[in-house]
C-alpha cells in the first residue's frame, strides 16, 4: 500500500504543483472497491485554480489517460476525485513478496524511532477487588504496549497499583483481630478484600476501630517497622498473585511503581504548586481552582496533611517526563475516571509543562458478565482468574466436540479461551459499554477470536498437506493471480501495516481487531471459491503463497491483540 501511495504521489505532483509529501497527506482510500483504490479528492486544487473539483478531477485525468504505473493501471474520475485502480498482477505480487519476507515483522514498522512511551494499564488496588475495570485495562492496555512497540516505539509498560492509602490501616487491624496467615496466603486478594469488607461492618458497631485504623496508617506514613512490615507483607503476597494471572496473559511490566512509590515525591510537587502560586489554603486544606477551566477544583493536601491520588498522580507524570523523556504517556483507565484526568492534565499545564499535551487518557466503558454462568465467590466481585478459568472449560469442551482427535487439547483450549475474553473486549469500541456473552465470544462462525483462529488453523493445515517444493517463494507464481476473490483477499492484506498504526493513532485495538474479522472471511469466501491443493501447479502455488499471507497477517493481528494462534485446533 505504501509503495502504491508513493508512486501515486511522485506521479501526480508535478501534474498538480505540490509536495510530493503533500499528495500523499490527501490521498484517501475509497469507501467503496467499486470507486478504486486509492483516491486524489481535489478540494484542496479547487480553492487555488478557481475551478471546480469535478472539473479538476477530470481533467486530472484526461492528463493521466493511457498512462499506467507500475503498481496501478487505471485511472478514473468520479465527482470530486480521481480515482486509482490497482495493477492486480504487479500488486498482488508486492503484497505476497512484501508478507513473505517480512514474515512476523509484516505490518510492524520503525516510525517511532525508539521513542519511549509510557503505558500505565492494568493498576488494581490491594485489597480491593480486581474487578472488570481492571481486566478490561489490562486487556486494552496490553494491546496498545504490543502495537506501539511493533511501530518501533519503546514501549515502558507501567503497573501503578494502588498500594498505598488509608485502606492500609484498615487492613492492619482487621488482620490483626480476626486474620489467618494461611488464608491470607492461600488466597490474598480474596483474602485482603474480605478483611477489608469484614472491617466495614464491624466499624458499625465499634466505631473506635476507625481511630485504631487511622493511628496505623499514620504509624505507616512515618515508616514506623511494624506499620510497614505489615503493608509490605500485603503488598508483596498481592503481587505474587497478580504475576501468576499476568504470566498466564503472556504480560509482563517493566515497572511495578505503584502509588506508594512516588511518597518521597509529593513534597516536591507541593512545593512545585506554591511556587508557581496556582494553589490555596482553604481551613488547611491545599486547593487549586480550576473553575476558569470549567473543572471542579483540585485538593492536594487535606487539613490533617494526608495527600491524595491526584497528588500522587502529578508526581508519578513528573517522574516518568523526568525518568523516561516519553514521547507519549498513555493512561489506561475506566471513563468514570475522565474528570480526573482532565484535573492532572490541567494542573500539569499550570505548572508550566508543555509536555501535559503528550499526556493522554485512554478511557474505556464499563463490561457487565450475562448473569447465568458466571458465579463468583466474593458475592459481587468478578475475578479475572474465574473468568479466564470458566473460557477455557468452555472452549475445552467445545474443542472436544469438534475435534475429538486433537493431540495438545489443553493448549488450544487456553489459546482459545484466553483469545475469547481478550477479543470479546477488544473488538468492542473502548469507549461503549459492552455487554459480555459467554455464548457469543466463543462461537466459531461469529466475530470471534475462535472465528480467526479457526481460519488460521485452518491454512496451516492446508499448508501442511502441500508439497513441500510447492511453498517456496516464485516470482511468476506470485505474480499470476488475477481472480476477483483472490485480489479482494490480497488488497485486505495489504491493509494491515495501516489498521496497525491507525490503531495506535487512535488508541483503538478494536480497529485491528475488526480489520481481523474482515480478513478471516476474505479467506473463507476465497476458499470457498478457489481451491487450493486440487488446482494446476502455478495456481497452486500462487494459492498457497496467498494463503501463507494470510495465516502471516492473522498470526501478526492476533499477536498485537495479545492472542495466540494454534497450529491445530
Ligand atoms: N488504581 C486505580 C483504580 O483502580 C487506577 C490507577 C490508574 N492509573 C493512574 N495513574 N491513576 O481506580
Amino acid at each position: 500500500m505504501q509503495k502504491l501511495r508513493e508512486e501515486i504521489g511522485e506521479v501526480l505532483a508535478p501534474l498538480v504543483e505540490m509536495e510530493t509529501d503533500q499528495v500523499l497527506g490527501l490521498l484517501e482510500i475509497p469507501p467503496e472497491p467499486e470507486f478504486g483504490d486509492l483516491a486524489f479528492p481535489c478540494f484542496t486544487l479547487a480553492k487555488t485554480l478557481k475551478k471546480p473539483p469535478p472539473v479538476i478531477a477530470k481533467e486530472l485525468s484526461e492528463k493521466l489517460s493511457g498512462q499506467t504505473g507500475r503498481l496501478w493501471d487505471k485511472t478514473e474520475p468520479r465527482g470530486p476525485y480521481l480515482n486509482f485502480y490497482i495493477a492486480p498482477k504487479a500488486y498482488s505480487h508486492e503484497v505476497l513478496k512484501k508478507a513473505w519476507e517480512e514474515q512476523d515483522q509484516y505490518g510492524h514498522s520503525d516510525q517511532g524511532n525508539g521513542q519511549n512511551v509510557t503505558i500505565d494499564y492494568s493498576s488494581p488496588n490491594i485489597a480491593k477487588p480486581f474487578g472488570v475495570g481492571h481486566i478490561r485495562s489490562t486487556v486494552i492496555g496490553h494491546s496498545l504496549y504490543l502495537i506501539y512497540r511493533a511501530l518501533g516505539y519503546n514501549s515502558i509498560g507501567i503497573n501503578h497499583l494502588g498500594d498505598w492509602g488509608t485502606q492500609f490501616g484498615k487492613l492492619i487491624v482487621a488482620f490483626n483481630r480476626w486474620g489467618e496467615e494461611d488464608k491470607l496466603k492461600d488466597d490474598p486478594v480474596e483474602y485482603l478484600y474480605r478483611l477489608y469488607v469484614q472491617f466495614h461492618q464491624e466499624v458499625e458497631a465499634d466505631p473506635a476501630l476507625d481511630d485504631e485504623a487511622r493511628s496505623w496508617f499514620k504509624k505507616l506514613e512515618s515508616g514506623e517497622k511494624e506499620a510497614v512490615s505489615y503493608w509490605e507483607h500485603f503488598r508483596q503476597l498481592s503481587l505474587d498473585a497478580y504475576a501468576s494471572i499476568y504470566s498466564r496473559l503472556g504480560i509482563e511490566f517493566e515497572y511495578y511503581h505503584g502509588e506508594s512509590h512516588y511518597n518521597q515525591m509529593l513534597e516536591r510537587v507541593i512545593n512545585m504548586v506554591q511556587e508557581q502560586q496556582i494553589a490555596r489554603e482553604s481551613e488547611g486544606a491545599l486547593i487549586i481552582d480550576l473553575e476558569p477551566y470549567n473543572l471542579p477544583p483540585v485538593m492536594l493536601r487535606k487539613k490533617d496533611g494526608a495527600t491524595l491520588y491526584i497528588t500522587r498522580d502529578l508526581a508519578a507524570a513528573i517522574y516518568r517526563k523526568e525518568t523516561f523523556d516519553f514521547a507519549r504517556s498513555l493512561y489506561v483507565v475506566g471513563a468514570e475516571q475522565t474528570l480526573h484526568f482532565q484535573q492532572l492534565f490541567k494542573v500539569l499545564e499550570l505548572l508550566g509543562f508543555n509536555w501535559a499535551s503528550q499526556c493522554v487518557h485512554v478511557p474505556f466503558g464499563m463490561i457487565r458478565f450475562k448473569e447465568g454462568r458466571m458465579s463468583t465467590r466474593a458475592g459481587k466481585i468478578i475475578l479475572l482468574e474465574e473468568v479466564l478459568d470458566r473460557a477455557v472449560a468452555m472452549a475445552r469442551d467445545i474443542i472436544e466436540e469438534k475435534n475429538p482427535d486433537l493431540a495438545d487439547k489443553e493448549s488450544a483450549a487456553e489459546a482459545v479461551g484466553l483469545g475469547a475474553v481478550r477479543f470479546g473486549d477488544l473488538s468492542n469500541d473502548r469507549v461503549k459499554n459492552i455487554e459480555f456473552d459467554w455464548e457469543k465470544v466463543l462461537d466459531f462462525s461469529g466475530e470471534t477470536a475462535a472465528y480467526i483462529q479457526y481460519a488460521h488453523a485452518r491454512i496451516c493445515s492446508i499448508i501442511r498437506k502441500a508439497e513441500p517444493g510447492l511453498m517456496d517463494w516464485n516470482d511468476e507464481a506470485a505474480g499470476c493471480l488475477q481472480k476477483e476473490e483472490e485480489i479482494t483477499l490480497v488488497k485486505t492484506l495489504a491493509r494491515l501495516p495501516d489498521k496497525v498504526i491507525d490503531s495506535a493513532e487512535s488508541f483503538k485495538p478494536s480497529i485491528l481487531a475488526r480489520y481481523l474479522i474482515d480478513v478471516a472471511r476474505e479467506f473463507n469466501r476465497f476458499y470457498h471459491n478457489c481451491p487450493v491443493l486440487s488446482s494446476e501447479p502455478e495456481i497452486q502455488q500462487a494459492r498457497l503463497l496467498l494463503i501463507n499471507a494470510t495465516r502471516q497477517v492473522l498470526a501478526n493481528g492476533l499477536a498485537l491483540l495479545g492472542i495466540t494462534a494454534p497450529e491445530e485446533m
